[in-house]
Order: structure tokens, then C-alpha cells, then sequence
């Protein structure tokens, strides 16, 4: 029998926590819980709209590598804990914030 340990992901302002399967990105995690978190580029480090500001466990992520670290110079509200959710794989708990940006992009796509 296989036990796959997971991790506590917290999205703001949400409030909502998910379990994320050890190595799991973040916006595995997010698409699994229908939490709708934006991925123009399907998750493969090609855009900046997945971007999360990381409030806590940022220290247990692996560093951005230099693809990322170029999204994420085009990503709005970038902070020095941001990064991409689908570059971002879980090994601790984390909270992470959707920056203001990307949830307007969420709540206005309606209109
Ligand atoms: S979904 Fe495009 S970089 Fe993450």
C-alpha cells in the first residue's frame, strides 16, 4: 500500500485550504479543488498568469529557475516571494495569495 503524504496549501483572500500531494505544483493543487487560479499557458512556464505571492513556506520551495524568473519579471504585484503556481511544487505547507490582478481578471471575464 502506497501512502502519498500531501501538504496544507492555503489560498488568500480566499480562505480556502486544499490538500496538494507532495510534488504537486501549486496550481495542480488549485485546478483539483476548483479553485479557478488563471493558466493562460496550460502550466508550462510560457506566461505570468498563474502567478502567487508565497505568505508562508516560501523557504520550502525549490528556487525559480531563469525561465520563471523571466515570467515572473512580466508578472503585475511582483513581490520577492512570488512565483509561478505551475513551477511551484509542494514539499511543505504553504499559503499563498492570488495577487488582485488576476483576480480581477477572474470576477470581470464574466462581463
Ligand atoms: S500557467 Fe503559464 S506560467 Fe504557469
Amino acid at each position: 500500500m502506497t501512502e502519498h503524504k500531501t501538504f496544507k496549501v492555503t489560498f488568500l483572500p480566499l480562505g480556502r485550504t486544499v490538500e496538494v500531494r507532495e510534488g504537486h505544483s501549486v496550481l495542480d493543487g488549485a485546478l483539483n479543488n476548483d479553485i479557478d487560479l488563471d493558466h493562460a499557458c496550460g502550466g508550462v512556464c510560457a506566461c505570468s498568469t498563474c502567478h502567487v505571492i508565497v505568505k508562508e513556506g516560501f523557504a520550502s520551495l525549490a528556487p525559480a529557475d531563469e525561465k520563471e524568473e523571466d515570467m515572473l519579471d512580466n508578472a503585475p504585484f511582483l513581490t520577492r516571494t512570488s512565483r509561478l503556481a505551475c513551477q511551484a511544487e509542494v514539499h511543505a505547507d504553504l499559503v499563498v495569495e492570488i495577487p488582485p490582478m488576476n483576480r480581477n481578471l477572474v470576477s470581470e471575464g464574466k462581463h
